[in-house]
């Protein structure tokens, strides 16, 4: 190989993030190992190119330049291209359980726009019967209670329990304004961890989009589970009318806090709210050096030396999504008709799981994405949240406006979390 046919420079300031996007490999460094990374080509030695460097770069000693020469090789950047295998889907580990279409609030942006509130909910008996067959699949599945408002069912402790008794941990998505000095005890000893939902870092913001007075009631409840020793996670959605508020929720929360971006779904305003991927990331950028905005980078590498297939997004694989009335999904954010792969009051859960809605899903990977297919960071990227990707286009093989944010956050992450080899 020869670098310019193969690898990509990115800068930032001072530091140059250097992609060999076939492997994927990379390093970063400064200018003067860019330079003599451009010489290299598999048909040189090291010492031919330390020497055609040299008569450019004299200051720099045979010794390291080849000491840096040995460094971008032990980094595998460059190593021939991955040869990929067929894609091989990860196993079930998290199972969406949405308890309930009803919830005591009425948020703006909200997905869950059914709101038809005497639609068939699931009974106890179904739930049971889920759980028994999750069981026996696959314990380390760990059951994720959401809604709707899941305090609002009466089914949510007898389920939880009821996992609790089968082994299988539990989470609790919640807006925790129904979490009180009555119950918090009971959910504790049945949720291993809450994820409550916060907008903002103040009652003005929050409040927009959650109705008034509810701020106050959930930071009661952050505090109240955080005094009983409970891990709590908190999660903003970013809109385009609180992406300034980022800074100081990370100030408040620090990495207790996540973030997702306003998905184009549900109750909505869409257009009043959406950000594009650009203003996303400079709202993450420009908060907090803390915020990760890849937190898997580090991990790809060893991803490709043991699985080496094309990397994706969990949907319809790790993850599905059971709704209240049992109508099962490949994720949370995608109820929609076209992804229904069953019912579990009318197939069982591995059929479904293994049903051709779901497979189709579970295999749609970057290679079928127009845009994807030939891009420097698919390996890395995989080719973006497909829920995303699908709600903004209308279509599974058309990547979203949220492509640019990706670029953006990869070179970023790397330049700022990888060690500098700086040639000196
Ligand atoms: C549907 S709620 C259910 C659990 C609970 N009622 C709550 O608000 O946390 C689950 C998560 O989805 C988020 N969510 C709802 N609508 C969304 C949208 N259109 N885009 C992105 N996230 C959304 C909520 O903020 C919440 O964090
Ligand atoms: S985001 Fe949660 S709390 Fe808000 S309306 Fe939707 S289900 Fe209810
Ligand atoms: S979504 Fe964008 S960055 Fe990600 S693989 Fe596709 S084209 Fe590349």
């Amino acid at each position: 190989m020869a670098f310019s046919d193969v690898c990509k420079v990115y800068r930032q300031g001072e530091k140059f993030l250097v992609l060999n996007p076939t492997v994927p490999s990379w390093l970063v460094t400064n200018i003067n190992g860019v330079l003599l990374l451009k010489l290299y080509s598999e048909e040189k030695s090291f010492e031919s190119i330390a020497e055609e460097f040299r008569v450019h770069v004299p200051e720099f000693s045979s010794e390291a330049v080849l000491k840096f020469l040995e460094r971008a090789k032990s980094e595998r950047l460059f190593s021939k291209p991955t040869q990929l295998e067929d894609y091989k889907p990860f196993p079930l580990r998290d199972v969406y359980l949405n308890m309930t279409a009803r919830c005591n609030l009425r948020c703006i942006y909200c997905v869950n726009n059914l709101r038809v509130e005497e639609r068939r909910e699931l009974s106890f008996e179904d739930y049971r019967r889920v759980l028994d067959e999750i069981a026996a699949m696959k314990p380390a599945v760990e059951i994720i209670i959401t809604g709707g408002e899941p305090l609002t069912s009466p089914l949510t402790i007898p389920v939880a329990e009821y996992a609790n008794e089968l082994g299988l941990k539990c989470t609790l998505l919640t807006n925790a304004t129904l979490i009180n000095a009555d119950n918090f005890e009971t959910l504790t000893k049945l949720f291993c961890r809450f994820q409550i939902s916060v907008d903002g870092s103040n009652a003005a913001i929050h409040d927009f989009y959650r109705g008034k007075g509810n701020y106050a009631k959930t930071e009661r409840a952050i505090e109240l589970l955080q005094n009983h020793g409970a891990e709590v996670k908190l999660m903003m959605v970013v809109t385009k009318r609180n992406m300034s508020d980022v800074a100081n929720v990370t100030k408040k929360w620090g990495k207790m806090i996540d973030f997702q971006p306003l998905f184009p779904t549900g109750n909505a305003n869409y257009d009043a709210l959406k950000l594009s991927g650009q203003e996303y990331f400079d709202a993450m950028t420009n908060a907090s050096e803390d915020i990760r905005l890849y937190e898997f980078l580090q991990t790809i590498g060893k991803h490709y030396a043991t699985k080496k297939t094309l990397l994706k997004c969990s949907v319809g694989e790790g993850q599905i999504s059971i709704s209240h009335s049992g109508d099962v999904y490949p994720c949370a954010l995608l109820h929609n008709p076209k992804f229904k792969a069953g019912n579990i009051t009318e197939n069982t859960l591995a059929e479904i799981y293994n049903s051709p809605t779901m497979n189709r899903i579970k295999f749609h990977t970057a290679d079928h994405i127009d845009k994807c297919r030939d891009c420097e960071f698919k390996l890395i990227c995989g080719g973006s949240c497909q829920a995303r990707n699908f709600l903004e286009t209308g279509d599974l093989d058309r990547a979203g406006d949220f492509c640019e944010y990706n670029k953006l956050a990869i070179i970023h992450e790397l330049i700022n979390t990888v060690e500098l080899s700086e040639l000196q």
